[in-house]
C-alpha cells in the first residue's frame, strides 16, 4: 500500500483502497439561533462537510478519497471528470490530482441557462484553473450519458498517447465507490453524537447524483440505526425520480459493503419542496434560508445545493413525529457563492 493511500479498518468500507485527501472528523455543531429564528423549539444540528478542507471542501472529498484510492491502485496518471459549469465534484476532483501528483482533464456541462460572465469565470471555474486542470466543455446540460461518452473520448486520446486515464463517470455506475466516503461519515456520525449525547433521528442531505443520500442511508442501516430517518432534499430531480436513483444507487451501495437488503423502499425518503424552479436556480425561500444562515449562524450556504437542503432541513427538524435529534449534512459548495455574485448582489 503507498503512503498516499490509507486503511479504513475496522469500517465498513475496509476492502477499498482510500486516498488521504480530507481532514476528519469534521465537526458536529448545533444551529441555536438559526433554528430559533426559523421556529423550532430544538436546535437542529450541522454536520460540517463543507470543512473536509481540500480546496475548500465539501462532501466530494469524502467521495473522492476512494476514487482516487481506485485511480491510484490503478496505476492512474490522469483523472477525468465531468459536471456543470460551478461544479463543486470538477473542482475537487482537480485539487485531488493536483494533491496526489496526477494530471487532471475537467468537462464543464453548460447545464444552468441564462448565467453571466461571472458564473463562467469565478468560483469553481476559477479553481479548476487555478489547480492546473484542462477544461473542456461539452454543450449540453441534460445528457449524463453524453457527457460521460464525450469523457472516454477524451480518456481514449489520452490512453494512445501513453497516459493512464481514470474516468470518474457522471452517470448511474454499477461500482458507485463514492458512496463509500458516505459510509465512513456516519460512523463517524454515529460515534460523534453517542460521545454528545444526541440521540440521533433523522439526517437532512442534499440529493443529487444521490451518492451521498445513498451512502448515509446504506450506512446507517449496515450500523443497525434502522429508525433514523435520511431525508434527502432534491436538488436536481423531482421527488419520483430521485426516489428511483436512491433506491438503485443504495443496492449498488449494499453488494459494496456485503449488506445487501438492508434498505427498504420505505427508507427512501426525497423532498422536492425547495427544488423549483430547477437545478441552480433558487426560489423566495431558498434565498432566504442562505441570507438567514449566514446572519445567524456565520454559515455559509451555496446557491446550488445546501441552501435548498439547508431550508428542507429547517422544515423537517419541526416535524411532530420526531422526538430526538436531527442533523443537517452540510454538504459544502461554498465557491460557487462567488460565481452567483450577481444573483446574491440582487438579493440584498
Ligand atoms: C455542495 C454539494 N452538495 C451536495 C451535492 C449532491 O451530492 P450527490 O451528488 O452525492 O447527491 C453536490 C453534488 O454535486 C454538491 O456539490
Amino acid at each position: 500500500m503507498s503512503s498516499t493511500l490509507q486503511s479504513t479498518a475496522p469500517s465498513l468500507t475496509a476492502d477499498y483502497p482510500r486516498a488521504s485527501l480530507g481532514h476528519f472528523p469534521t465537526p458536529l455543531e448545533a444551529l441555536t439561533r438559526l433554528s430559533t429564528e426559523a421556529g423550532s423549539q430544538k436546535p437542529l444540528w450541522v454536520k460540517r462537510d463543507d470543512c473536509t478542507g481540500l480546496a475548500f471542501g465539501g462532501n466530494k472529498v469524502r467521495q473522492l478519497e476512494f476514487y482516487f484510492g481506485d485511480a491510484l491502485a490503478q496505476g492512474a496518471t490522469l483523472a477525468l471528470i465531468t459536471g456543470a459549469v460551478q461544479s463543486n465534484f470538477v473542482r475537487t476532483a482537480a485539487a485531488s490530482a493536483a494533491k496526489l501528483g496526477l494530471k487532471c482533464l475537467v468537462q464543464l456541462e453548460e447545464r444552468v441557462a441564462g448565467k453571466n460572465e461571472t458564473y463562467s469565470t469565478s468560483g469553481n471555474v476559477l479553481l479548476n484553473h487555478l489547480l492546473g486542470a484542462r477544461v473542456e466543455y461539452f454543450p449540453v446540460g441534460e445528457d449524463e450519458h453524453g457527457a460521460d461518452a464525450a469523457l472516454e473520448q477524451h480518456a481514449a486520446h489520452a490512453r494512445a498517447a501513453g497516459e493512464v486515464p481514470y474516468v470518474i463517470h457522471l452517470s448511474e455506475h454499477p461500482r458507485p465507490l463514492g458512496t463509500l466516503g458516505y459510509v465512513v461519515a456516519v460512523e463517524e456520525l454515529v460515534s460523534q453524537a453517542a460521545s454528545m449525547g444526541l440521540e440521533l433521528s433523522q439526517v437532512v442531505v442534499a440529493s443529487g447524483s444521490a451518492v451521498t443520500h445513498a451512502g448515509v442511508l446504506v450506512g446507517l442501516r449496515a450500523l443497525g440505526c434502522d429508525d433514523v430517518r435520511v431525508v434527502g432534499a432534491c436538488v436536481r430531480r423531482e421527488a419520483d425520480a430521485q426516489r428511483a436513483r436512491v433506491m438503485r444507487v443504495a443496492q449498488r451501495t449494499e453488494e459494496l459493503i456485503g449488506h445487501s437488503g438492508v434498505v427498504r423502499e420505505c427508507d427512501v425518503v426525497v423532498d422536492d419542496t425547495f427544488l423549483d424552479p430547477g437545478y441552480g436556480h433558487m426560489n423566495a425561500p431558498t434565498r432566504a434560508t442562505l441570507l438567514s444562515a449566514a446572519r445567524t449562524e456565520a454559515l455559509l450556504v451555496d446557491p446550488v445545493y445546501t441552501a435548498k437542503s439547508l431550508a428542507c432541513a429547517l422544515e423537517w427538524v419541526k416535524r411532530d413525529d420526531v422526538s430526538g435529534d436531527t442533523v443537517f449534512m452540510h454538504t459544502g459548495g461554498t465557491p460557487a457563492l462567488f460565481g452567483y455574485a450577481t444573483d446574491l448582489w440582487e438579493m440584498m
